[in-house]
């Protein structure tokens, strides 16, 4: 595996890769490497033992520009040696791992992305500009890498269809995959930000996907009231734990708007405090 902090370094990497006829695969990180981010790795490797046909570019980079003014862009844990390991590992073929001023070098930019409406709600409406910095930074990625395949994860499923709709809007040519969120046994989705709970809040937190299953129980039994399942989930965090809880959503899972009454693919989101840490997850179904 080889390592890069720089743009130049990377684009000789993949037009090597190009060269030798290889699809192009990115898969974007902040690092802090767990299963998550590896099984994407695998799934991108599968039928590639030989490493003839795909080439896989990991990028690591905490980007401050989808960081609000109060949260955890200094605290974000950071340990290269850690995910370089891990990432080798896993088959990565080129781990790109810029600095700020690498990515960012007049300072702020000037120019940004923005996913108007879909970017406002659910997550959106708590964190304004952040889903402004991701879809600006995948943008960059995006042009910096020319990847042919990019992978992000289910767990993020907001960010995903502003992805999404972003590379629909501007003609971007990649196909994107959603990768199926990775949860520990006890069904708690597999984030970095889990390393922040302490042992009380950990052994909480698997409430979050118990009562997602709930509610997706409730719609595949014929409920459509969305109120219903949004109490019942909430009622069962409130009652089981002392996750504060942001928001619970039951939208349509391609575009995100609201149902009067739920029906066809369905995304069942939420966010939830467990003390400083804030955590989401969502389940798709079919009503
Ligand atoms: O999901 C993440 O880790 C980040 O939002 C991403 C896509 C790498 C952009 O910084």
């Amino acid at each position: 595996m080889k390592i890069t902090e720089y743009i130049s370094g990377l684009r000789e990497n993949i037009h090597l890769a190009r060269e030798q006829g290889k699809i192009i695969v990115l898969i974007p990180t902040m690092g802090h490497l767990h299963y998550g981010h590896l099984s994407m790795v695998e799934n991108a490797r599968k039928d590639d033992g030989d490493r003839e046909k795909v080439y896989i570019i990991m990028s690591i980079f905490v980007n401050p520009l989808q960081f609000g003014e109060n949260e955890d862009f200094d605290r974000y844990p950071r340990n290269l040696v850690r995910d370089s390991r891990l990432a080798q590992e896993a088959g990565v073929d080129m781990l790109f791992v810029p600095s700020v001023q690498e990515m960012y070098p007049d300072g702020q930019s000037l120019t940004t992305i923005n996913v108007s409406r879909i970017s406002e709600i659910l997550c959106g409406s708590k964190r304004p500009g952040h889903f402004q910095g991701v879809a600006t930074i995948v943008n960059k990625l995006f042009n910096i890498v020319l990847p042919d395949i990019a992978y992000f994860g289910q767990k993020d499923y907001q960010q995903f269809i502003v992805i999404n709709k972003m590379v629909k809007d501007l003609n971007i040519l990649v196909q994107l995959i959603a990768f199926p969120t990775v949860r520990e046994q006890d069904g708690l989705a597999m984030s970095s930000r889990n390393s922040y709970l302490s042992s009380e809040e950990r052994q909480q937190a698997p409430i979050i996907y118990q009562s997602l299953r709930e509610g997706a129980v409730l719609i595949t039994e014929g409920e459509t009231d969305p109120d219903v399942i949004i109490t019942t989930i909430k009622d069962r965090i409130s009652k089981g734990s002392k996750g504060k809880i942001e928001y619970v959503e039951v939208r349509n899972a391609h575009n995100l708007e609201r149902f009067e009454k739920i029906e066809g693919t369905v995304v069942i989101s939420l966010a939830v405090w467990f003390g400083s840490t804030r955590l989401i997850d969502n389940i798709l179904l079919e009503a």
